[in-house]
């Protein structure tokens, strides 16, 4: 595991959209696995701009998404599949039949089972990652133990607290979700965590300072990845004390 610093977010999120095209590039059908929240909106972007200026090309791309929310239909706002579309699918060339999300507002037992049989029939060339600021990814918040495959998950409060910003009060934030496990996360074939701002900065200075991984920081599975990398701002670098 290692970690690459940037000066800025923009610069961060330039060259994770960069990793995520050369995979796109270079593999016949890929399969990105994607993540939702504030950070990676700048990389959609980029992602979004380069199919428009006809740098990449998403025909072939399959996507799988970490987490939903349970209780929200695709159609709420705030739903991560909604912001899926918003921010990347309806904007470049990505085929419907080439997404797989979670439907949060149906039969959380047979979504589960959808979700477990997909990631077990196909295997991410990359997974996207954020990271709260209890150091979770996807919704694997932290706990005594860890859950390797899709599951249903309590958010935390500090999780409902942080994501209540994008709805117009923490009373309105679901409750539970359902995230892929940590083995499907570092299952794949490379991970890119990325993380921006001095407020994230604990879970990362505590993911560099040992060699331990702890599931109560689940981010620090991926030191168990075959290929991951850290991307940060300099003001997440400087306050997480890492050269
Ligand atoms: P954020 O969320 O990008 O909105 O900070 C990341 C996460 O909670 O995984």
């Amino acid at each position: 595991m290692k970690y690459i610093v940037y000066e800025t977010p923009e610069q961060a999120s330039r060259a994770a959209a960069n990793l995520l095209e050369e995979v796109v590039a270079g593999t016949p059908k890929p399969l990105l696995g994607l993540a939702t929240g504030g950070t990676v909106v700048e990389l959609y972007r980029c992602l979004v701009q380069d199919c428009a200026a006809g740098k990449v090309n998403f025909s072939a791309t399959r996507t799988v998404n970490l987490d939903e929310y349970i209780g929200l239909p695709h159609s709420h706002p705030q739903s991560f599949a909604y912001f899926m579309h918003q921010n990347l699918f309806s904007k470049a060339n990505f085929q419907p039949e080439n997404l797989f999300l979670v439907d949060g507002s149906g039969s959380i037992q047979e979504e589960i089972n959808a979700f477990n049989a997909h990631l077990q029939a196909n295997t991410i060339d990359i997974q996207l990652l954020g990271i709260g600021n209890n150091g979770h990814i996807g919704f694997n918040e932290p706990a005594p133990t860890f859950t390797c495959a899709a599951h249903t998950v309590a958010l935390t409060d500090e999780t409902i607290q942080a994501n209540s910003r994008f709805f117009n009060n923490p009373q309105e934030v679901p409750r539970s979700a359902i995230t892929m496990g940590v083995r499907d996360i570092v299952k794949a074939r490379k991970v890119v965590l990325l993380a921006f701002g001095a407020g994230k900065a604990e879970p990362i200075r505590r993911l560099f300072a040992d060699d331990e991984v702890d599931p109560m920081l689940p981010c620090s599975i991926i030191k168990l990845a075959a290929d991951a990398v850290v991307i940060v701002d300099k003001a997440l670098a400087d306050a997480a004390g890492l050269a």
